[in-house]
């Protein structure tokens, strides 16, 4: 039988590839990349065999929608930034099967999802940031789920519910990530550059931090009562998307288990980042 075998929340700022790729920013992410480095070695170690990546920057406005394709290749310029990262050169095996499984298990429950086998489709950064540093060798499958930005938090719930039973039925291991932003609130752009190591909020600041204590001691159930508002009023990445996906998997009001923050809580750009486990101790059987 599959299995869940790692659950994370993780960091994918573009100003992870500058640190590695730019002379004037070389090192400002080299704690975030050891995070992010650390999470991958763990989720080895426990024996997973493919990473299901809730991205953010794969935004979709109408189902829910998987990349299954059988393979993922190609050089990535990013549209938004182009001069944090460009020629990101990839390669990853696909999970066809684990997508097509998660699509029929979120269809039998009402949640209009669709699985490509599109060659065209490529991955985003959301995904290619993590998977660069948690994936090094490209040893586990990648499978991107989207997020879908008009999706209520609870639909996104219940579609991340539907994840873990296809990957409970399936023959995987799987590490799921949420890869997207806590607060985001980007800088006005006149302050961007000066701004790119800096929180652009005070509240935000002190909300995601709050957030942290609330995942690190298991008040699981306040922070889902907030996760409406904190999205809102903070500027959540997609809605908050793939936090909601990810509380949806690890059972949610019933999830028992805390976060560990591997790291420091971290600004970039304006927004708050962090990378985070959570333990699967605690989750629902
Ligand atoms: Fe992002």
């Amino acid at each position: 039988m599959g299995a869940v075998v790692f659950a994370a929340k993780v960091s994918h700022v573009p100003s992870i590839w500058l640190s590695e790729h730019s002379p004037d920013h070389r090192g400002i992410r080299d704690a975030a990349i050891a995070s992010l480095r650390e999470l991958g070695r763990r989720a080895r170690a426990c024996g997973a065999d493919t990473f299901v990546v809730f991205d953010v920057h794969w935004i979709v406005t109408i189902g829910f929608h998987l990349n299954g394709n059988p393979r993922h290749a190609g050089s990535y310029t990013s549209h938004e930034l182009p001069h944090f990262i460009e020629n990101l050169d990839y390669a990853y095996r696909g999970h066809p099967a684990l997508s097509e499984a998660i699509a029929a298990r979120a269809n039998d429950a009402g949640l209009k999802t669709r699985d490509h086998r599109t060659p065209g489709l490529g991955l985003e950064y959301a995904t290619l940031i993590p998977m660069h540093h948690m994936n090094p060798e490209a040893s586990c499958a990648v499978l991107p789920v989207a997020c879908n930005v008009n999706a209520s938090i609870d639909e996104s719930f219940r579609f991340g519910a539907c994840v873990r039973e296809a990957i409970e039925a399936s023959d995987a291991r799987v590490a799921v990530l949420a890869s997207g932003s806590l607060s985001h609130q980007f800088w006005e752009n006149e302050h961007a550059e000066a701004g790119l190591d800096a929180i652009s909020s005070e509240f935000n600041r002190q909300v995601d931090l709050r957030v942290l204590e609330l995942w690190q001691t298991g008040r699981h159930t306040e922070f889902l009562a907030m996760l409406p508002d904190y999205a809102t009023r903070c500027r959540g990445e997609a809605g908050m998307a793939d936090t909601a996906m990810l509380f949806g998997l690890l059972g949610g009001a019933d999830y028992r288990g805390r976060g560990e923050l591997v790291g420091e809580y971290f600004p970039s750009s304006g927004t708050g980042q962090c990378n985070v486990e959570f333990s699967l101790a605690g989750a629902p059987r």
